[in-house]
This record gives C-alpha cells, structure tokens and sequence, in this order.
C-alpha cells in the first residue's frame, strides 16, 4: 500500500439552502472584515447572501475582479486589496477560478511576496493561513477540496499549480441551489472535469485507499446524475449529486493526475480552453493511451460507471467504459476534439515544451510519462 499525507477540510456542510449558515459561521470565529470573492456582483443568490452578512452585521469586502481563470496580477492585486481593507479571513463564492485565486490571496496576504515566487520559484508557505470558507457555485474541480491553487503567470504565460497543506478551505458549503443557475455548457463541461478527477486519481499509482474510495464514489454519481443536471437544470437533486461528485473527485485527485490533466492544464492555459473543456477532450484518449498499464482498474471503473461486468474481461470492460464516456460526451454535448480551440499555431515542439515545464514533472501516471505519450495524447486529441 503507497503511503499517504492527505489533508481534509474540517468542516463540511451539504444541503439546498445551507449558505445561510454561513453568516453565524464567521461569528463563532470572531471575524473583524471578510475578504469576500465572487465570480459575480449581480448574482441573486450572491446579493442574498451580502444581504445576510449586513443583517448579522459583519463586515466585508466584495472582490469581484477575477475574471475567467486566475492569473498571478489578480491574485497580487486581490492581496494588496486584503490588507489594505485590514481583512482576517477569506469567503470565496464561485467555481473553481474563485475557490483558487481566493485559495492563493488568503495565503500571500500572512506569508508576504508575489504569488509567481511560491509559483515558479518554490518559495515556500511558512505560515498558515486565516480561515477560509469555500462555497462552490460550479460542480467539477472540487477546488474546495484541495490544497491546490492553479494560475496563469503573466510573465511566461504559464498555468501552474502551487499547494500548501494549510491553504485548504476551513469550512465547505456545498449547496446544491447555487447551481441552478449554471448553463448548460459550464455544467456538461465542470463534470466531465470531475469524472476526470475519479478516473485519472484511481488510475494513478499514488492511488490510496481513500482515494479510491471516493474516485469509484464520484463515477458512480456522475453517471447517474450528470446527463440529468444538465437536461433539467433546476433538478435540485441532480444537482446535488453533482456538487457532491465534484466534492468526492477533489478529495481523490490528491493521489495526482495523469495524463489526461497532464496535457489539458497547460494547453488549456497556452489556448485559452476552459479547464472542463481540456478535460473533457483529453479523458478519453488518456484511457486509450494508459489502458494496457491499468487494465484490472479500468475494469473496476466500468463497474462503477454502470457496466455489467459480468462475463467481460478487462480489455471488453475497458472498451465499455470509453463507450459509456462517449456516450455521456454526447449526450451533454461536452467537447471532444481539441482542434476547434487552437486559434494561433503554436509547433507542437513548442507545446510539448510547455507541458514540460509546468506539469511534466508528474510521475504517478500508470504509463510512464514521456514525450511520445505527451505527443501521442495530443495526436489523440485533435
Ligand atoms: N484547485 C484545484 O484543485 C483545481 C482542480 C481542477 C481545476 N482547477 C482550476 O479551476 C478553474 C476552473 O474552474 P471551474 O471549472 O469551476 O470554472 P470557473 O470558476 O472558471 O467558472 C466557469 C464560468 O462559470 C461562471 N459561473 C460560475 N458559477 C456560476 C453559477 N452558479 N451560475 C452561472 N455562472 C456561473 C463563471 O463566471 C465562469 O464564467 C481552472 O483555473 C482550473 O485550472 C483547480
Ligand atoms: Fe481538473
């Protein structure tokens, strides 16, 4: 068994209706001003909860500038504005573009610098963060679930993680009515991103016990709700199951991704392809390219996506899932091929380079990473 350090929020709150909550959370903790994130001002159920927070008469800061997925100016600027406002805790409302850059201020803002050092320089995090409250908006990244941050550096227009085990949300508000207003795109998009999470973490050969667990615990969810949360958008418990998915798929995707994230973090970053999207478009070609390396694991994530099993071998059982996947893709019209995005020609000498340089340095995919499977999966891809 591969040993394991996993960190987990300390508190997790699901249910239609739980962001109300919120306001006496930050009371037990005796906050002085929130540094408040939103993907959006005018969002109802955003208005309603700065609604709540006057009512209970605590003070924030709304931060609203982080638009589309966060870059290293926005993070640094999102800092200055924290301590300018004399903040001691940080609430992000939004999908995985907000989780992260609030992830990332409310760290910079008691450890000092630029964001790019701890980015690109490994600098590292020596103190822990105030508390930080996630409320998801979007069901995919599971964000909330991780130490991860990712973000765009401007300088060398690379998307590149960074974590620390103290940066992880304190507390968790999964609540399923945040998501009503997603369209449909985003939703098909976000969850095949989680389905990503599931697949790629129980494949990875840092897998563990309880990444396991809640990888198979995520594809039995999204193929039984996905397809449903985005042909009835206000299905609440559709939509629940999916926040819980995308929930489950942030803990399991702790065991590492492969080459399915390996490929679409970066690309998506050089061409601007919603992180959903690149992992839509990648997953199915990273089982092909993996499957003779984990085929008994393949097998069993048919099961859970499914499959009668029954009488197949692994190979028959492998096939089946790709199907299933196919399928799904289909059905919520999720992309599937990489060429509509690439509005400038980039040589692939040079793309395989940049995934070099931001994730090539991951090792727990089942086949060993090299530049024949980086140039296979985007082959792949196209
Ligand atoms: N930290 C991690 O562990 C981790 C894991 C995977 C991906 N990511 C990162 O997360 C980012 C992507 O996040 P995402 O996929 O959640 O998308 P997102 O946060 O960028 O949101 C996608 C779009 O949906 C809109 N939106 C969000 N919630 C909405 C709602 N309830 N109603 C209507 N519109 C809404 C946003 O304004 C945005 O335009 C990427 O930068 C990716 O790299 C992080
Ligand atoms: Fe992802």
């Amino acid at each position: 068994m591969n040993p394991f350090d996993i960190v987990f929020n300390r508190h997790l709150v699901f249910g239609a209706g739980k962001l109300r909550e919120v306001p006496g959370m930050l009371s037990w903790h005796k906050v002085k001003k929130v540094f408040l994130t939103s993907f959006d001002r005018g969002n109802p159920n955003f208005i309603a909860f700065t609604s709540l927070l006057d009512e209970a008469g605590i003070p924030y800061v709304v931060y609203a500038d982080i638009q589309g997925e966060p870059d290293a100016r926005c993070i640094n600027q999102g800092r200055d504005l924290y301590l300018e406002e004399g903040c001691d805790c940080a609430v992000a409302f939004g999908g995985g573009s907000i989780i992260d850059a609030t992830k990332a201020i409310n760290m910079l803002a008691v450890n000092g610098g630029m964001i790019e050092q701890y980015q690109m320089e490994g600098r590292e995090v020596l103190t822990a963060p105030p508390l930080f409250i996630a409320i998801p908006t979007t069901s995919g990244t599971g964000a909330e679930a991780t130490k991860t941050a990712v973000v765009l550096n401007n300088d060398n227009g690379l998307k590149k993680s960074l974590y620390h085990t103290t940066m992880i949300a304190d507390i968790v508000v999964l609540d399923p009515e945040l998501t009503l207003s997603l369209p449909a795109p985003i939703t098909a998009a976000t969850g095949m991103d989680a389905l990503s999470h599931a697949i790629e973490s129980y494949v990875s050969l840092n897998a563990t016990p309880i990444t396991e667990m809640y990888g198979l615990a995520a594809v039995r969810l999204i193929s039984q709700n996905l397809e449903r949360a985005v042909r009835e958008p206000s299905d609440v418990e559709a939509r629940g199951a999916m926040m819980l998915a995308s929930y489950f798929g942030g803990v399991a995707i702790t065991a590492g991704i492969g080459i399915a994230h390996i490929m679409a973090q970066p690309l998506g970053g050089t061409f601007k392809i919603p992180h959903g999207d690149a992992c839509s478009i990648f997953l199915p070609a990273s089982i092909e390219l993996n499957r003779a390396y984990a085929k008994e694991r393949y097998a069993r994530l048919a099961e859970a996506f499914g499959v009668d099993t029954q009488g197949l071998d692994a190979d028959a059982a492998t096939d089946a899932l790709i199907g299933k996947i196919r399928e799904l893709q289909a059905a919520i019209s999720a992309p599937t091929h990489l060429t509509p995005y690439l509005n400038h020609e980039i040589p692939l000498d040079e793309l395989i380079d940049i995934v070099k340089r931001t994730t090539g340095h991951i090792t727990c995919n089942p086949r060993p990473l090299n530049e024949e499977l980086m140039r296979e999966a985007y082959e792949l891809a196209l």
